[in-house]
């Protein structure tokens, strides 16, 4: 696997990436410079001549990859495909910007598979997404995690689920709804209401509730908040742990990522003072949001993107997206890892992605007229 382009430390660093010719690469440059602040520092500098402009399609045995997953976790898939199919996987690693980069770089554009997480970001890149009807894809991939349009599809389930302190919480079983009791106020800690992860939760309550009892619940969540929404899923719970709040509202990897953390031990203890409860949303089980693929319409390389998003849906992949970050197969007939199974067996939530995607925008707004993250 090589990277596509290097990562910045600074926006001062000077990037030159792709490019058949200087102008290519100098534009590049430029367009790169503006998305430095947003990237990951990841990688040391590769140059690549052989993927814009002329003859493009498939000859070089290549796949491009613009990833917001990140390079632990794809890294050890992209060396299976290589070793499996020879195809050589180039990927541009970042947090923030991809989709835009896709957008300004037109069909000069050399990315072939898009890989992200979270339904919002899947349904964004439909922008610069084109439509894929692998039967494969079908077969493995059910019809709620995948883009009713054929131009996103799931490859990895994770559920949003609540840390609640193993010394002052004793229920085993929770609801979404019961959150909003006030058995429960000043007891709730949550990330910020507008992050994407609580907007797609949010997005399926108002699904299921209908938007006046929506709204009176996310008013009683807020209600029974500890404090105003700040920092991400881990930080609720190292509050848990602090005892600031009893419940925190997190999704499941990260339970592992704690578990498991060598070079921070002190989340160890955190994940140590909580146990997962799935609540169960209001007419289902417990809320699920995804990672997933989509493939650039301009796509240079498509046969060869065809058969990455075919891999990356093989049972060898998914039990490396298993094993390696703690997510759930998006395959119904792959096991979770065994640490992702101790945390517990639940009924998933059969609500349509797509659906979830649809409400997004309407969950946003209604975070803002209830003033969530003014905290209670
Ligand atoms: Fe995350």
């Amino acid at each position: 696997m090589r990277r596509l382009s290097t990562f910045f430390s600074s926006p001062l660093s000077i990037c030159v990436a792709l490019g058949v010719s200087a102008f290519v690469t100098l534009a590049m440059a430029g367009l790169l410079a503006r998305a430095v602040a947003n990237e990951a520092v990841t990688s040391q500098y590769k140059a690549t001549s052989d993927v814009r402009g002329e003859g493009r399609g498939d000859v070089r045995g290549e796949v491009n990859v613009y990833s917001y997953r990140q390079p632990f976790l794809v890294e050890p898939l992209f060396e299976k495909f290589t070793a499996q199919t020879g195809i050589e996987v180039r990927v541009i690693f970042a947090k923030k910007g991809l989709i835009e980069r896709v957008k300004t770089e037109g069909k000069r554009s050399p990315a072939d598979v898009i890989l992200t997480v979270d339904i919002g970001r899947l349904h964004a890149a439909r922008d610069v997404a084109q439509a894929v009807t692998l039967p494969v894809l079908q077969r493995h991939i059910p019809a709620v995690a995948r883009g009713a349009d054929n131009k996103w599809f799931g490859l990895t389930w994770r559920a949003r689920v609540a840390y609640v302190s193993k010394a002052r919480v004793s229920e085993r079983t929770l609801r979404f709804e019961d959150l909003a009791k006030p058995a429960y106020r000043g007891r709730v800690c949550l990330r910020s209401g507008q992050h994407p992860y609580n907007i797609a939760l949010f997005a399926a309550m108002l699904d299921h509730l209908g938007e006046g009892e929506f709204k009176h619940w996310l008013g009683g969540l807020k209600a029974n908040l500890a404090g105003s929404p700040s920092g991400n899923d881990r930080a609720q719970v190292r509050k848990v742990y602090g005892g600031a709040c009893d419940i925190a509202i997190g999704n499941t990897y990260y339970m592992g990522k704690m578990q498991t953390n060598e070079k921070k031990p002190e989340q160890q203890a955190w994940a140590d003072a909580v146990r997962i409860v799935f609540p169960d949303m209001p007419r289902g089980g417990a809320h699920m949001n995804l990672s997933g693929m989509a493939m650039a319409k301009h796509a240079p390389n498509r046969a060869n993107a065809e058969k990455l998003m075919a891999f990356l849906v093989s049972e060898e992949a998914q039990k490396i997206y298993a094993e390696v970050n703690f997510e759930y197969p998006i395959r119904a007939d792959i096991e979770p890892s065994a640490r992702v199974k101790s945390w517990g067996a639940f009924t998933p939530d059969t609500l349509a992605l797509d659906r979830i995607a649809a409400l997004r925008a309407r969950a946003s707004e209604i975070v803002d007229e209830v003033s969530f993250n003014s905290g209670p």
